[in-house]
């Protein structure tokens, strides 16, 4: 293997640049080229490629967002589009392609692979963390404590008006930024994706824990079934015509920042780990983390399910709230 190509895919996730920084270096250092591919698959369709150096990737470890940009290609679906995008791949003697994305991304690396005859391995980077076959994804832990610092915030003016507010925060199938940063951030209720709402459960908990007291914070994942945190917060206000109740969604915000040490680390390695295995003729298979060790799974495990937060915690929440039946 002589000339490996990389790709930052779908959503971008802080520490994505930390591991482009560590795909190019460990190349150059093995005696490997790489090509960095603008915008996805979209640049690949298009062949904009740069032969990445040392000095491309110096100074990025601590940049959030992606130096090679990203997207989500309409036409990379198509026969057509992947046609083109092999083209350009053969056309550069491409033996290799690193793609650093979600799930969705892996099926399209799949796709690649099988049709262009090359090996290629994934490198998993969300904020969701709902990837199968890894216990972190890149990016998570980063939105996750930004997350955490918002609502701190959120708090500081709830408890001063002695209001309801509702945080929506991102996770479209998955809950796991809802789940832990209702834990880290001491939330009265969480509502996920993964369990289905009883809006009638949440209003008696909310005025079972709320009375006499200062604030109350209710997490809820976007993709809850009950609604977004505004819809739910209308849904449920009737109830509280007495309370004061806000909405804040949180939003992109989410996405971006400068990565957390953990997620720093997490890229360097996946990183370098996913070009030892490509090197070693592995293909088709996702490199991931277990407890301290890297692993790997192949994409048909990965793209089948998702991962799910420990659902425990909905009961740990639930546990820590203040019940105002026993002052
Ligand atoms: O998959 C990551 C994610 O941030 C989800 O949590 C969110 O629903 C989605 O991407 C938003 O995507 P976009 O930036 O395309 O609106």
């Amino acid at each position: 293997m002589k000339k490996i190509a990389l790709i930052t895919s779908g959503g971008d996730a802080p520490g994505m640049n930390a591991c482009v920084r560590a795909v190019v270096k460990y190349c150059l250092n093995h005696n490997l080229e790489c090509l960095g591919i603008s915008d996805g698959y979209q640049g690949m369709i298009e062949g904009r490629g740069q032969w990445m150096t040392y000095f491309d990737v110096d100074n990025i470890i601590h940049l959030g967002g992606t130096v090679l940009g990203t997207a989500r290609s309409e036409e990379f679906r198509t026969p057509a589009g992947r046609k083109k995008a092999i083209v350009y791949l053969l056309s550069q003697k491409i033996d290799g392609l690193v793609v650093a994305g979600g799930d969705g991304s892996f099926r399209g690396a799949q796709a690649i692979g099988e049709e262009m005859n090359i090996p290629v391995v994934g490198i998993p980077c969300t904020i969701d963390n709902d990837i199968f076959g890894t216990d972190f994804t890149i990016g998570y832990d980063t939105a996750l404590n930004t997350v955490v610092e918002a609502v701190d915030k959120i708090r500081d003016t709830a408890s001063s008006h002695h209001r309801i507010f509702f945080v929506e925060v991102m996770g479209r199938d998955a809950g796991f930024i809802a789940l832990n940063s209702a834990v880290a951030a001491g939330a009265d209720a969480v509502l996920i994706p993964e369990e289905i709402t009883d809006l009638t459960k949440l209003v008696h908990d909310i005025k079972e824990s709320n009375k006499g007291r200062r604030g109350t914070i209710i997490i809820v994942a976007e993709g809850d079934d009950a609604g977004g945190a505004m819809e739910i917060m209308q849904k449920i206000s009737p109830f509280f015509e007495d309370r004061n109740m806000r909405c804040t969604v949180l939003g992109h915000i989410q996405r971006g920042g400068k990565p957390s040490a953990f997620d720093r680390i997490l890229a360097s390695r996946m990183g370098a780990f996913a070009v030892s295995q490509l090197t070693k003729g592995l293909s088709n298979i996702m490199v991931g983390s277990k407890g301290e060790d890297l692993i790997y799974s192949s994409f048909n495990e990965t793209v089948k399910e998702h991962s799910v937060p420990n659902m425990n915690k909905l009961k740990l929440v639930e546990d820590l709230r203040t019940n105002s039946q026993k002052f």
